[in-house]
């Protein structure tokens, strides 16, 4: 299905996904009784979780996760979900129990992803069906820690996987994988500021190629893209005019 796009300025931006963060956690909790939802790190991370703290969810009944984390300690500055308990989770005093981090700074990051991957399926089922996952874009077109030319971005069996060569640092990373991305009811790609122009332009104007976002936007059962005008500034006028219509320019 073809992505949403959305084209704003950042806190406008931030309001659209708050309202499509409700809608899915509504949805979910009624149909399921929990809400699943992966966080990103990065940029987008820090520009819109400050405004998830007034979002209309019930946080009690939903379930973090990570789309992917640094082999960092959990209270480093560069962990993923440092940055999330430092912005929302703290904020929110969400229980424990509901925090299910990527465990990247254990010493064997293989078995470190074993057992995250047992953690989603335990939780989720399987495959585990995240209702929302939320992603940000690299400035080479990475999202998670799928980078361009991985031979992760061929793995459709596992839905973690360890990273030892990450071209952005720290080597060391563990990810959820494209089958992941595929499982999820809803991909969120956040993408600010004009590095990743290049990157959005080329996975929507070439759907088939090997860019990590056209490959996760190709997986996806629905995606919505939200873009800052600069990030979106080499998509054809008439993406924009397409994407103005349904529902396009905030
Ligand atoms: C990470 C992220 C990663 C991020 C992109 C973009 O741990 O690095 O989760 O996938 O979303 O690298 O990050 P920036 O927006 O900061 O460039």
């Amino acid at each position: 299905m073809q992505p949403e796009i959305l084209v704003g300025a950042p806190e406008r931006l931030a309001d659209s996904f708050v309202e499509r963060l409700e809608c899915a956690a509504a949805a979910a909790i009624a149909a399921r009784g929990r809400f699943a939802l992966a966080l990103t790190g990065g940029s987008a991370a820090t520009a819109f979780l400050p405004r998830l703290v007034s979002a209309r969810v019930d946080w009690e009944r939903t379930e973090f996760f990570w789309g992917d984390e640094r082999a960092v300690p959990p209270t480093d500055r560069e962990s993923n979900f440092a940055l999330a308990q430092r912005l929302l989770l703290g904020p929110l005093a969400v229980p424990v129990a509901n925090l299910h981090r990527l465990p990247a700074d254990l010493p064997d990051l293989d078995r470190a992803a074993a057992a995250a991957e047992r953690e989603l399926v335990r939780c989720l089922g399987e495959p585990p069906r995240l209702d929302l996952l939320w992603l940000g874009v690299g400035d080479d077109g990475h999202v998670a820690s799928l980078f361009p030319g991985s031979p992760l971005l061929d793995e459709r069996r596992r839905y973690v996987a360890a990273v030892h060569d990450s071209p952005k640092p720290p080597a060391n990373r563990l990810t959820l994988t494209l089958a992941a991305i595929a499982a999820a009811r809803l991909v969120v790609v956040t993408a600010l500021g004009e590095a990743k122009a290049g990157p959005v332009a080329l996975a929507l104007r070439e759907p088939s190629s090997r860019l990590p976002l056209a490959l996760a936007l190709a997986a996806a059962e629905r995606s919505c893209l939200l873009l800052d005008p600069v990030a979106a500034r080499e998509l054809a006028p008439a993406r924009l005019r397409d994407s103005s219509r349904s529902p396009g320019l905030l």
